[in-house]
């Protein structure tokens, strides 16, 4: 069972149609002027209109405009990456750079399931990396992929705040501690 990996191959690209805004030009004039159509005729894209509109289009609604796209469609495509650079006039670049620093953006659809194995220093210690061995070798999936019946996504994180119960993972929101792979693997395959 073959997995996916996020895409990397744009980072560096601009945004096609991002211009610098024109001095003494607000962000929101520079928004409204440019008309920007989103992606698709989806009517959650009114959702992260009014969520940058909220907060006039500034750029440091970077952030809660990307929280809003993933919590309305489940994951950042480039698409909707192009369309709140331009909406909030970014380069593509920054916007891609944010979305790839933190751990909780997604770029592709996420599997049924959700596990997070804390790869923390106390983890780490304890068998994080027994964990995630236990992963792949069962479901053939690393970090930061889902595998392709998007049964199941695995992220890791620094600390889950739960070092006592080292080696910790999260599954589909319940914390688990003092995991061995076995055990990870077993609660997966009881999920349907
Ligand atoms: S290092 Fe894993 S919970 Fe803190």
């Amino acid at each position: 069972m073959p997995a996916t990996s996020g895409p990397r191959g744009y980072m560096d690209q601009m945004s096609p149609t991002y211009t610098p805004a024109p001095q003494g030009t607000t962000r929101r004039q520079l928004a409204r002027e440019r008309a920007i159509s989103p992606p698709s005729s989806d009517k959650r894209w009114k959702l992260v209109d009014v969520a940058m509109r909220r907060r006039g289009h500034a750029a440091d609604a970077l952030i809660e405009t990307l929280h809003t796209v993933q919590n309305c469609f489940g994951y950042l495509d480039e698409p909707s990456l192009e369309y709140v650079a331009n909406s909030l006039g970014l380069p593509l670049s920054k916007v891609y750079g944010v979305a790839t620093f933190y751990h909780l953006f997604m770029l592709k659809p996420q599997g049924k399931h959700t596990c997070v194995v804390c790869t923390g220093t106390a983890c780490y210690i304890k068998g994080a990396f027994d964990l995630l061995e236990g992963m792949r070798a069962k479901y053939d999936v690393t970090t930061g992929e889902t595998t392709d019946d998007r049964f199941l996504s695995l992220l890791s994180a620094r600390c889950l705040g739960t070092c006592g119960l080292a080696p910790a993972a999260v599954l589909d929101g319940e914390i688990m501690g003092k995991l061995t792979a076995a055990e990870l693997t077993d609660e997966i395959a009881r999920l349907s």
